[in-house]
């Protein structure tokens, strides 16, 4: 980084300092026309990022390399898979069989879909220990929760594509649910489907929109929550603005820059989930069922129903609350109102403190209440919805809305302990 006078001029060095070697060759040329060292000063090392971030703090940088591994194994499949009622199935299997490494490259996509929520799931928990959604990093929130609907439209309609069984009667009971809403819904449902049933019109608008207008969707949106947090920079686990207290040079005293100390630690993330991620795509690419469905292996036939219509596990928690009461309607506002209430969490928190280090008892039951009942629900959406399974997922249904709209009424009356003037950190 070059400091400059008022007038422009390279400021003059301080007694001592070794000149800066000037850019030549290549660099020199680029950097005339692109500025690429003035990004990195500026966006890596000149950005300060607080010194006790701990493991979860993986997780964003790790959702960012499973974008890139979804966008590039995403585009090989486009190349063999062929849209249509005739066709999906039967290129599916061609990739699997015939494409040299066809079989790698749909297996790296269809396990980072379902690691791409593990991350991303992990990446929210995160926020909730540490109340990284309260001011000023609430649009923050929103600009992620608006990736995790793109995301999830975009996984349900990369389920369809291959036109297996479940995809066939997953995208029935999921478009059917748009028919709920009053007065349009019929309409809706058709006009969603392009036709009377999930068909061959359906297959191809679900494949523009997955090839094309969500992943373009998700790119600009995670742009913007990166811009957003670039703004008010990252919250850390003991939730204090490192901002607030700067040293002499003015730059935060809890700070460290995030290159190169941050871009080395989160390649040792990257590692150790790419050693996980090889495990299950070479050893267990559908998980038992829950990455990739038994029932998808079969061709989509509207005459035979699979035995039990399941989504895959990302979507099961809401699939339980939908469920969970004997109205349709009432099951598809309650699932909806399920996922949106994550809008609402800075307004509902009203803790004066932002960390679970520093919560009472309250909120931190409030939180694993919360976490058992998402995990419970999870897998009651997997099981049939009969019996103890239905009284089940009514309880956990219970505590998940109670965690969010009894907030504002908890995080007032939990007592709080002191939060430290500076943030706790342990050289290791
Ligand atoms: C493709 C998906 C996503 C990507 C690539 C992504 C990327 C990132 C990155 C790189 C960071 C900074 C590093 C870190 O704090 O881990 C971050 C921070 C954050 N993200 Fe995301 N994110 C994604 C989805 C989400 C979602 C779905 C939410 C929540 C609804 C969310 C909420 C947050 C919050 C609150 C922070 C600040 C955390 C803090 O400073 O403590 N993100 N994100």
């Amino acid at each position: 980084m070059v400091v400059k006078t008022a007038t422009g001029a390279p400021a003059p060095l301080p007694a001592g300092a070794a000149a800066v070697p000037a850019k030549k060759g290549f660099r020199a040329w680029l950097n005339k026309r692109l500025p690429v060292d003035e990004f990195i000063d500026s966006q890596l090392i000149g950005y300060y990022a607080p010194k006790n971030f701990n493991i979860w703090y993986f997780f964003g940088s790790l959702a960012m390399v499973v974008l890139v591994l979804q966008l590039a194994t995403g585009i090989f499949l486009t190349m063999f898979y062929k849209p249509g009622e005739a066709t999906s199935f039967d290129s599916v299997e061609y990739i699997m069989r015939e494409v040299d490494y066809g079989w790698l490259i749909r297996y790296l996509h269809s396990t980072g879909a379902s690691a791409f929520f593990i991350v991303v799931y992990l990446h929210m928990f995160r926020a909730l220990l540490y109340g990284s959604y309260k001011a000023p990093r609430e649009l923050l929130w929103l600009f992620g929760m608006l990736v995790y609907l793109a995301l999830m439209a975009e996984a349900f309609m990369g389920y369809v594509l291959p036109w297996g069984n479940m995809s066939f009667w997953g995208a029935q009971v999921i478009v059917n649910l748009f028919g709920t809403i009053p007065g349009i819904g019929p309409v809706l449902v058709e006009w969603i489907r392009g036709d009377y049933g999930i068909a061959d019109a359906t297959l191809s608008r679900f494949f523009a929109l997955h090839v094309a207008l969500l992943p373009l969707a998700l790119l600009l949106l995670v742009l913007l929550h990166l811009v957003a947090l670039r703004q008010t920079g990252s919250n850390n686990p003991d939730g204090i603005e490192i901002k607030d207290k700067l040293g002499a040079d003015g730059k935060p005293l809890d700070g460290i820059p995030f290159h190169p100390y941050y871009t080395v630690k989160d390649f040792v993330g990257i590692g150790v989930f790419f050693v996980l991620f090889a495990i299950v795509v070479f050893f267990v690419p559908t998980l038992g069922g829950l990455f990739l469905e038994s029932a998808n292996f079969e061709l989509a036939n509207p005459m035979s129903t699979p035995e039990h219509i399941a989504p895959v596990w990302y979507f099961t928690p809401y699939y339980a609350i939908l469920r969970a009461v004997p109205s349709q309607r009432m099951g598809a506002l309650l699932m909806l109102l399920a996922v949106v209430s994550f809008l609402f969490l800075p307004w509902l928190d009203r803790s004066p403190v932002k960390s679970m280090r520093y919560r009472g008892w309250i909120s931190r039951s409030a939180l694993v209440s919360f976490a058992v009942s998402f995990v419970a629900l999870g897998y009651l959406g997997l099981q049939p919805a009969e019996g103890l399974y239905v009284v089940l997922a009514r309880i956990f249904a219970v505590i998940y809305f109670a965690f969010f709209w009894l907030m504002p009424f908890y995080t007032r009356i939990d007592p709080v302990k002191p939060v430290p003037e500076r943030v706790v950190y342990h050289a290791h």
